[in-house]
């Protein structure tokens, strides 16, 4: 299934419900290697990430079977502590099996993560923090040999920048570490809660999740659990914006609102109509989106980096013009130049995209960038009017469960190539 083909023009209407969260079970997954009893996982999205984190887990030694949207972890019979190259690179994510694999093995071998291309993704603070807790990281040939020869200790860590990933990988290391360390200016996503809650459940003391500053109380080991991974935030700001985009209205099952509220005012700023109701959300689109004067993304709460190319795409045809400030990453816009073959016109400097509204796109045939760059691409080709191609899907699929299938049953004209 090399592409995504879709003939545009069609209004989105029904229900549907909203996949597990991509970056809440990755480092959850992670976890399970801490854990000395079998763990079952339950809303795991059907993703190639997910199957790259099961394949980590098997070369570790680890027993994992997927069932559906259940992944089951036995990681009693681990017996390796290195990462395979060829898996590292596969996605940004194998860099947090790194607190993990140490916590349990004493010691963990890696190479640099792969995921997408928003720039450079250094793990210095990732790298930085473990240091302080006892780890020596030594590279050699491209690899990371890291040691903790007296085990890891607890210790107090500033995050220069709240980190999603040097966060997890802190809490990770901390878990199962003699004593007690402390996360000043942590990131404060929804999936590192979920990953909280996870190690909780098995036996570990981790405290302050959702504020700036986490304490985790290392335990001498972690048992099993069984826990559901939280709604995706972004794959339903994504299915929002194509019902916007098309002038549909559907209805969301699955959501967490609260998980939301930043990415909420920007579709009602559009003049779409956002209906809550415990957790299932209804999005009335109107017949013409208005511009939203200007969107910056933040770390959480704020607006999230992740929904910004979903947002310029919706806002291609919106009247007026929208800008958008990316303060996350570096090159966060590959993904623009393939929107302006669909006839959108933005102009991007540095980390600005200018969108002046056009009445419509045009269909064409374009490649996904990256994940969110190929989401952007989707929505495009569900207003354009004709037939578009959508090529690398593979991107897509790191965070999609099958985006197909949904948007088919929401009457989408959308298929994956024969081949
Ligand atoms: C996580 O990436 C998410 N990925 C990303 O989602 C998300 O965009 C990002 O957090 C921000 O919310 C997963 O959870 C698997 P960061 P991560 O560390 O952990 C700099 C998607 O589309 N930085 O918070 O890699 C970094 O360069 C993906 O689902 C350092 O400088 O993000 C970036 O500018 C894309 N040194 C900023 O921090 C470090 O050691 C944010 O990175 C680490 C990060």
């Amino acid at each position: 299934m090399s592409e995504i083909i879709v003939n545009g023009g069609k209004k989105l209407y029904g229900g549907i419900t909203v996949q597990g969260a991509k970056n809440s079970v990755l480092p959850v997954l992670a976890a399970t290697v801490l854990c000395q009893k079998e763990c079952v996982i339950h809303n795991c999205p059907a993703l190639s990430d997910v199957n790259t984190s099961i394949k980590i887990l098997r070369a570790l030694g680890c027993g994992c079977e997927a069932e559906g949207n259940t992944v089951t972890v036995d990681s009693r019979g681990i017996n390796a502590y290195e990462i395979p190259d060829n898996l590292m690179r596969e996605m940004r994510s194998s860099i947090v099996f790194l607190g993990a694999i140490i916590g349990r093995c004493g010691r963990a071998v890696i190479s640099s993560p792969g995921g997408c291309e928003l720039g450079p993704r250094p793990i210095d603070l990732h790298l930085s923090a473990l240091e302080r807790m006892g780890v020596t990281i030594n590279e050699e040939h491209g690899y990371l040999i890291c040691t903790a020869e007296k085990g890891l200790q607890g210790a107090e860590i500033s995050l220069g920048f709240p980190s999603v990933g040097a966060t997890e990988n802190i809490i990770l290391a901390a878990a199962t570490a003699k004593g007690m360390t402390t996360i000043h200016g942590a990131a404060k996503e929804p999936e590192i809660s979920d990953l909280a809650d996870f190690l909780n459940s098995a036996g570990a003391r981790i405290y302050g999740c959702g504020s700036d500053c986490i304490r985790v109380y290392g335990v001498e080991r972690l048992g099993g659990t069984e826990h559901t991974i939280i709604p995706d935030r972004i794959a339903a700001a994504t299915y929002m914006a194509c019902a916007a985009v098309t002038g549909g209205k559907i209805t969301m099952c699955n959501i967490m609102p609260s998980h939301m509220v930043s990415t909420f005012w920007v579709f009602r700023e559009a003049g779409c109509e956002v209906e809550l109701s415990g957790k299932s959300l209804t999005l009335s689109a109107p017949e013409h989106l208005k511009r939203v004067p200007t969107v910056r993304s933040l770390v959480h709460p704020g607006f999230p980096t992740d929904a910004g190319p979903i947002i310029v795409a919706m806002l291609t045809v919106a009247e007026g013009t929208s800008v958008f400030v990316e303060n996350i990453f570096e090159n966060r816009f590959s993904y623009v130049d393939e929107l302006k073959r669909f006839g959108a016109k933005i102009k991007t400097e540095g980390k600005i995209a200018v969108t002046e509204g056009v009445k419509e796109l045009s269909a064409t045939d374009c490649k996904a960038t990256d994940l969110r760059g190929g989401a952007a691409l989707v929505i495009a080709a569900l207003t354009a009017y004709g037939e578009s191609r959508i090529g690398d899907i593979h991107h897509i699929e790191r965070g999609y469960d099958d985006i197909v299938s949904v948007l088919g049953a929401l009457g989408a004209d959308i298929k994956y190539s024969k081949d």
